[in-house]
Parts: C-alpha cells; sequence; structure tokens
C-alpha cells in the first residue's frame, strides 16, 4: 500500500547503522517505557477501539444524513484536522456526497464565523462540537453561537437531536453540558492526544457523516499496524522514515516540506504539520513542518527549493492510482499546440510532472527527496497512511530524544491571551 524510496535522499549515513537503536526505540514503544507513555493508545487503536461506539456512530450519522444538509465539525487543532484532511483527500474538493462539511471553532476570525452563521442560518444543519478539554476558547465561542443559532432556529428539543458532543469520557464543561442537554456523545479515549486522534470518534463521526467508509479506514489502519509492528530499520517503512528524516535534519537541514501533487490533499499536509511539528518542536529541538502542493506551489515556492538557500528537504507523497482521471481533449487549431498530449491522461501529465521537479530539486538543486508512494487515497488508503505518520512520528520523536506526547508549548499564548481578556477562575 505505502512505497518509501530513499535513494534520493543524499543520507550521508546508512541507516543500518542504527538498527540497534531502533530495535530499543520499537520495545520502548510497544513496551510503554518511554516519555509521554500515557498517550499510547493510538497504538493498539485499530485493533483495540471500542466496536459498540463505532457501531453507535455509523447509526447516529446515518440518521443525521436523512435530516440535516449541513455538518458544522466544531473544533480545533487535533480535533479537527484529521476529519478535514480524511474528507478533503477521500472525497475531493467538490465531491458528489450530499452532506456539506464546514469547519467552526477553529478560529477567532469575526468575519468567518458571522459569513458561516448568515450561509447557515436558513439550511438544515446539525453541530459535532469536538474538544478533548471542553474548554477550548476558539471551539466553544463558535459552539455557543452556533448552538443559540441551532435553538432559535428549531426549538431547543430539536436542537438537542442535532447536536453530537465528542470528548473526555468523564470530564470538562462539554461533558456537563453534554450530560445536562442529553446530547448523543463520543468519547475521546484519555490515552489518545488530539494530533492522534483521527481514528477515534474525534475524526470517524464527521468522516461517517460525510459519507466515508470508517469500517475500511480502521481496517487500513489495522493492517498497517500489522505490517509496521517489526522491529527491523532494513525492513520497517514507517521506521525508516522517521529515522532518514532525523539523520537529515543531523546533515543540517532544519525544515521538511511535505509536499503532494493534489489539491485535495492539501488538508492531509495540515494534518502532517501538526503530527510532526507539535510532537517534535519543543526543548529547542525539532525539524521545521511545511508543506507545498505541486504543481501549483511550484509556481510560486519552486524557485526557493530550487535555487534558494538549502534549508529544507522534502517528502514527497504521490497518489500511484488517482480517484478520478480525465484525458486531454484534441483541439483542431492546435493554438496552443497541446495536441501532443491527445488521448493522454491529466494524470499522465501530472506523474511527468513529478518525476521532472524530484530530478531538478535533486538532481540540480541538490534538494534531498524522500520519496513515498500511496497506492490509492481511498478511505482504507487513509488509514493505512495515518498509521505509517503516526509510528514514523513515534519513532522519529524518541530517535531525537523528545517526547513525542507533550505540548507545554501551546499554553504560552493562551495564559497571555486569558490575562488580557481578564478571565475569571471560573
Ligand atoms: O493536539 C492537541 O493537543 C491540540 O491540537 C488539541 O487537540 C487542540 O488544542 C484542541 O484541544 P481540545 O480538544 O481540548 O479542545
Amino acid at each position: 500500500m505505502i512505497t518509501l524510496d530513499l535513494s534520493q535522499a543524499k543520507l550521508a549515513e546508512d541507516l543500518s547503522a542504527y538498527g540497534e537503536k531502533v530495535k530499543e526505540i520499537h520495545q520502548m514503544i510497544n513496551e510503554g517505557t518511554g516519555l509521554g507513555n500515557d498517550f499510547l493508545g493510538w497504538l493498539t487503536l485499530p485493533s483495540d477501539h471500542d466496536k459498540a461506539e463505532v457501531e453507535l456512530i455509523k447509526k447516529t450519522a446515518a440518521k443525521l444524513r436523512e435530516e440535516v444538509d449541513v455538518l458544522l465539525v466544531c473544533g480545533i487543532g487535533g480535533s479537527y484536522l484529521g476529519a478535514r484532511a480524511a474528507i478533503d483527500a477521500v472525497n475531493g474538493l467538490y465531491g458528489s456526497d450530499k452532506m456539506e462539511i464546514i469547519y467552526v471553532g477553529n478560529t477567532f476570525s469575526s468575519t468567518y464565523i458571522k459569513q458561516v452563521v448568515e450561509y447557515v442560518k436558513d439550511k438544515e444543519f446539525a453541530i459535532n462540537v469536538i474538544s478533548k478539554s471542553g474548554t477550548t476558547t476558539e471551539t466553544s465561542i463558535s459552539f455557543r453561537i452556533f448552538k443559540e443559532l441551532l435553538e432559535n432556529q428549531k426549538g431547543k428539543e430539536i436542537a438537542k437531536q442535532r447536536i453530537v458532543a465528542t470528548t473526555d469520557k468523564a470530564r470538562g464543561a462539554l461533558k456537563t453540558l453534554a450530560n445536562n442537554e442529553e446530547y448523543v456523545t463520543f468519547v475521546i479515549p484519555d490515552n489518545v492526544g488530539g494530533r492522534f486522534s483521527v481514528l477515534t470518534a474525534v475524526g470517524l463521526f464527521p468522516i461517517a457523516m460525510a459519507g466515508i467508509d470508517i469500517d475500511a479506514m480502521l481496517k487500513g489502519a489495522l493492517d498497517a499496524s500489522q505490517k509496521y509492528n517489526d522491529d527491523n530499520i532494513e525492513t520497517n517503512d514507517s521506521y525508516r522514515y522517521g529515522v532518514a528524516r532525523q539523520l537529515l535534519g543531523k546533515q543540517g537541514y532544519p525544515a521538511e516540506m511535505f509536499v503532494t501533487y493534489e489539491l485535495q490533499l492539501a488538508m492531509v499536509a495540515e494534518w502532517w504539520k501538526q503530527l510532526y511539528g507539535e510532537s517534535e518542536g519543543k526543548d529547542g529541538k525539532g525539524i521545521l513542518p511545511t508543506s507545498g502542493t505541486f504543481s501549483t506551489d511550484l509556481h510560486s515556492l519552486g524557485q526557493f527549493v530550487q535555487d534558494g538557500s538549502k534549508v529544507l528537504f522534502e517528502t514527497v507523497l504521490q497518489i500511484d492510482t488517482p480517484a478520478l482521471n480525465i484525458e486531454v481533449p484534441n483541439d483542431k487549431d492546435d493554438l496552443d499546440c497541446l495536441n501532443y498530449l491527445t488521448g493522454k491522461t491529466v494524470d499522465y501529465v501530472n506523474k511527468k510532472a513529478a518525476e521532472g521537479t524530484i530530478d531538478a530539486h535533486v538532481n540540480t538543486g541538490n534538494v534531498p527527496n524522500i520519496l513515498i508512494n500511496l497506492e490509492k487515497m481511498d478511505a482504507y488508503g487513509f488509514g493505512y497512511m495515518v498509521y505509517f505518520f503516526e509510528l514514523s512520528c513515534a519513532m522519529s520523536c524518541y530517535f531525537l530524544g523528545v517526547n513525542p506526547f507533550n505540548q507545554p508549548g501551546v499554553e504560552v499564548y493562551k495564559a497571555n491571551m486569558f490575562k488580557l481578556l481578564g478571565k475569571p477562575g471560573c
């Protein structure tokens, strides 16, 4: 399902030199003896998830899909990026599914929030509010606004049927509210952090609402969890990727650009950036995760990558078989001189663009490229890819010597903001 090619990565060292270290980290991950070991629930989630909850997710989604046209997914960071990545990647940006998914609770932009209010106020909509802490300010403000809108539109009783809460199993303001209002409630497991939570109800409910097969997604993750339960650096591509990027960091590259060749994968890149950035960027260490969507960004960032300062390496994710394809048509006048491509598919052109770009960046620009191919970006492939990157991230962080599962730095801005807002201790 996934292949990794390090032949263009310009690694100065042989990965096999790290076989013993990889074995030790593999053991540390599996025995839960490393830093942050309270948050290893994602590791066994594909086999150990709550099967009854998955059934309830599917049932609730099927019922709400009959009643509403729009789902507002209200969450931020790890509480929405995975769902958004999956829905864009699998359904595409203008897919045929009837459910429109809109993301709120991820911003203080009053313009954005007010525009969504105007857009949905006369539509049939439901809300999935997602927050592990139940107190995240961006999410709480938006939820207040859209809950009030829904209650005013449909009355309190119907609104209750159209609000689904995904939160901690026992604690927090959202859990209390959900209990009081008797919302359908899904659980974010204690041992799964936000950025590792896409295969919990955090991701699965919105993904099911978008008409995507969550059983297939979980099956993809399960197959990946079996494939990569392997402590051998020679054969475990997930670990090979995690270690290779650290070796490139050591070789003097402070940044990694995650490149895709599909516009609908831009949110996969955002999810990947959070996964690696929040897991690794601490204690004054870490590779800056950045991203580009090619060939689009070759017309903007391409100059820098080819010719600018040598600060980055690229990790290129390509999809072998696109979900859809289309041919270049013939034109009798051929004024644009494109008839040499008549009958060729646009994906063929995309693949040639990628081949030419990798050659240009690696061999002329001297930019290391890690090449990752995913056979197909369907529900199964997405689940498989999620597990591949989550596991490689844990390996990569432990290899670097940081706790992959905490995020102490994100509290600093919040403390300042609350002080400036005069937040009472409530
Ligand atoms: O990964 C993380 O921990 C963060 O991105 C959180 O998911 C994000 O801040 C949202 O937190 P919460 O789910 O508590 O609202």
